[in-house]
């Protein structure tokens, strides 16, 4: 796996995940968590940016994500942390809805 890619990559299916679910997945080698809210799809790092402790133990609250290692929320849409203990945002890739599929771009 070489250079880098502007493309959308296909990821799931909009049938795989209800609002408040999310999926592991992995586009050039990076991890990620895919996100299902009430208000739309998100895709962000897997990792707490506190930590190195997967988000995919946590769960989604409204547009959140909730680590469950020491509580920390990060907004979904920005990446910024809510609320103390991790102090810096984990990042966030765009998500994009191709009739059926779901999409990401890193
Ligand atoms: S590892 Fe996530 S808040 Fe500490």
């Amino acid at each position: 796996m070489s250079g880098v890619s502007a493309e959308f990559v296909e990821v799931a299916h909009t049938d795989e995940l209800s609002p408040g679910q999310m999926k592991r997945v992995q586009v050039q080698g990076q991890r990620l968590l895919l996100c299902r809210t009430e208000e739309g799809w998100y895709c962000v790092d897997e990792m707490c940016s506190h930590e190195d402790y997967s988000l995919y133990f946590g769960c989604i609250k409204g547009r959140a994500i909730k680590c469950s290692l020491h509580g920390s929320h990060f907004d979904l849409a920005t990446g910024a942390p809510l609320n103390d203990p991790a102090d810096a945002p984990i990042r966030t890739y765009p998500v994009r809805i191709e009739g059926e599929r779901v999409c990401v771009r890193v």
